[in-house]
């Protein structure tokens, strides 16, 4: 038998409830054991608020290529570094707290940010409707262009004639790229269900079994929206198996409410997708739960990054109240991306997601601790969860 990969991965707790819902996944991650895939951890006291203290940057001048010798990160939360009730902490304006976030994601060219939104038992339930338990959808933010290229600036600042301009950038490229990644992920869900993996789905008269939905606000916004959709149309002859569907982003979140069980893939543009990922993460029991990834497919050699939804929740920080589903979610999420080359990546990615729900499910009225909830779903693991 081959050996094993051994895969190296930088940890980045950050802030506020970042580093106890980190250390709550790395208990997780051990207690996968022998069988589980072999990971080196790196841990980093950068980026954090703490950091710029010290150092009066959030990060090295050469992170990148500190970073880049790894196969992924592992981030945990960026922003205040809480807690809150405490007047004398040393803060900074979310444009230099929260910046390493965008800076990473564009210095590996991490195109892709996905965000699964699928219910789980025992997770918060928002919606009355019964239906809301067959959520599950795959909300795919184009991670590289659009809204957050960071151009423009303010002219006469602080003037009455002040001007701020924030312009978008939306290419050919990223939309082909983003789009047909969509479809290939729509395509893998249908194996999936085939697979009796996710529960079956049909769409389009009953003959598809998964949807990409494109989110535009071309009504509006026509140029990009134009683009965009015209790349979707050049696109989906390529999957006849794919059904299609548009939605406005207005009309998008409307029916995310009303009813969120009808869409399958989504994919929308970078303030678009941010915007439907947190609602989405609402639908299926809040930001608590809810793993985000930032990925470059085209080239897996370059560090993604895995960091839930969540923020740094600055009001229960460091109290050990932080629930570290999302942030154990998120390392399952890691162990699926090494999962393509590593089968004991692939196998620990089941075992953590069915330990994490099955905990869920049977705590889901009592109030845990984080350490205590990451105990309980290692001893799960331990005991053979989800084998
Ligand atoms: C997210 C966050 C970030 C974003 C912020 C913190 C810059 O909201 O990861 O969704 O907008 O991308
Ligand atoms: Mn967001």
């Amino acid at each position: 038998m081959s050996p094993r990969r051994e895969w190296k991965v930088a940890v980045l707790p950050g802030d506020g409830i970042g580093p106890e819902v980190t250390s709550a996944a790395l208990a997780v991650l051990r207690a996968l054991g022998p069988d589980g895939p072999r990971l080196e951890l790196t841990e980093f006291p950068w980026p954090a608020t703490a950091y710029h203290h010290e150092h009066g940057c959030m990060m090295p001048e050469d992170w990148r290529e500190r970073l880049a010798r790894f196969d992924a990160i592992l981030l945990g939360a960026l922003g205040d570094p809480g807690p809150a009730d405490d007047p004398d902490r040393y803060r900074l304006s979310d444009g230099v707290s929260l910046s390493p976030l965008l800076e990473i994601r564009r210095g590996f060219d991490q195109w892709v940010c996905e965000r699964p939104a699928r219910w789980i038992e025992g997770a918060p339930q928002f919606l009355a409707d019964p239906r809301a338990r067959e959520v599950d959808m795959l909300v795919i933010r184009e991670n590289s262009e659009g809204e957050y290229v960071g151009q423009g600036g303010r002219l006469r600042p602080g003037t009455a004639d002040e001007v701020a301009t924030q312009v978008s950038v939306f290419t050919r490229f990223g939309a082909e790229r983003i789009i047909r990644h969509a479809f290939e992920q729509a395509r893998r869900r249908t194996a999936a269900r085939e697979a009796g993996e996710l529960p079956r789905r049909s769409f389009a008269g009953g003959r598809a079994g998964s949807q990409v939905c494109l989110v535009t606000k071309r009504n509006a916004l026509r140029h990009w929206g134009e683009l965009y959709t015209q790349v979707f149309e050049e696109l989906a002859p390529e999957y006849p198996d794919v059904a299609t569907h548009h939605e406005l982003v207005d009309a998008a979140c409307m029916k995310f409410v009303t009813s969120p069980w009808l869409f399958d893939v989504v994919v929308g543009s970078n303030l678009h997708g941010d915007i439907l990922t947190d609602l989405a993460a609402v639908l299926c029991g809040g930001m608590g739960v809810a793993p985000s990834c930032n990925l470059n497919p085209s080239d897996r050699r370059r560090p993604p990054m895995f960091e839930p939804t969540h923020g740094s929740a600055p009001d229960i920080a460091g109290r050990n109240r932080a629930g570290p589903a999302a942030m154990i979610l998120t390392a399952a999420t890691m162990l699926d991306w090494m999962g393509e080359e590593d089968p004991a990546a692939a196998d620990g990615a089941r075992r953590m997601r069915a330990a994490m729900e099955a905990e869920l499910k049977a705590s889901a009225a009592a109030a845990r601790g984080t350490r205590e909830t990451a105990e309980a779903v290692a001893r799960r693991l331990q005991e053979g969860a989800g084998r």
